[in-house]
Formats: structure tokens, C-alpha cells, sequence
């Protein structure tokens, strides 16, 4: 059943026409034209199309876009502000914690989730926050010191 609502996006109100069962991943990459967020498993087990919800990550590959109406929904769109980008996206840029780039939305998304409630992470409770993302590369070490970096102001 397809319904109207309004959705908060990247702090602005975007109008849907979409069943709300529907994932909040395809509704962001398929009506809005917001592919940062990926598709990779399709099962919440990946990471790839993390993005938050109110503030917190969220697998939108299983999150129902009925469920995001009255949140406030941040794509890695979203981060960058007046063309400065996020400090999370500094530090992974100054770590180079990429290889093929496809994890790296959602896991850019997942450490600003962490940050906000660990402003400063031991390793543990990084390796642990990040866990749920995966990245087929193996760059875990790089996206790791990313994290620490951006924790410490952009410093190392
Ligand atoms: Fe959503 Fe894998 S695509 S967790």
C-alpha cells in the first residue's frame, strides 16, 4: 500500500510516496538518489548500507522507511558541511582506511555512531563498535587508526 510521509534527510524534508515496508535503503538510493549507502548483504550483517538514524547506525537495508518517518535520517551525503568534510572523513582520507571504497560510507557512518557515545574509544571499544561493518579489503588496521585519529582531533 503505497502512503505519503515526509522524511528528514541530511536536515532536509524530503516527501516520499512509498509503502512503508519498504527498505529505507531502497527508498534512499532508488527514489531519492542518495548511493552512499550501499547494498551488500541485504540481511543487516554487512555494514554496507549503515546509516543513522536520530543520530545512531542503523542497518537501513532492514529498517522499514515507515520507521524512519519523524527521525532524522544522516547519509554519508549528509556529513560534509559547506564543502568541509566531516572529521571522521578527514581522518579516513588522512589513514587512506580504503581500498575498493564500498564499505566505507557505512563504516565512516558507523564511527561517527561510536563517537558520539565514545568521544574517546580505547581499541577494544573500537574493534568492538565497528565490528558489525565489514570490509572485504581487510583494511581493518588503516580504519582502526582512522577512528583513534579522529577521536584525537585529527591528530596521531
Ligand atoms: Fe545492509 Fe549488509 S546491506 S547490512
Amino acid at each position: 500500500m503505497v502512503d505519503s510521509f515526509d522524511l528528514d534527510v541530511n536536515g532536509a524534508r524530503r516527501r516520499v510516496e512509498s509503502d512503508p515496508d519498504r527498505t529505507l535503503l531502497s527508498v534512499l538510493r532508488d527514489d531519492l538518489g542518495l548511493t552512499g549507502a550501499k547494498y551488500g548483504c541485504g540481511e543487516g550483517q554487512c555494514g554496507a548500507c549503515t546509516v543513522l538514524l536520530d543520530g545512531k547506525a542503523v542497518r537501513s537495508c532492514i529498517t522499514r522507511v515507515g520507521a524512519a518517518a519523524g527521525k532524522a535520517v544522516t547519509t554519508i551525503e549528509g556529513l560534509a558541511k559547506e564543502e568541509k568534510l566531516h572529521p571522521v572523513q578527514e581522518a579516513f582520507l588522512a589513514e587512506g582506511a580504503m581500498q575498493c571504497g564500498y564499505c566505507v560510507p557505512g563504516m565512516i557512518l558507523s564511527a561517527c555512531s561510536l563517537l558520539s557515545r565514545i568521544p574517546q574509544p580505547t581499541d577494544e571499544e573500537i574493534f568492538r563498535g565497528m565490528e558489525g561493518n565489514i570490509c572485504r579489503c581487510c583494511a581493518y588496521g588503516r580504519m582502526q587508526a582512522a577512528v583513534k585519529r579522529a577521536a584525537q582531533g585529527g591528530r596521531r
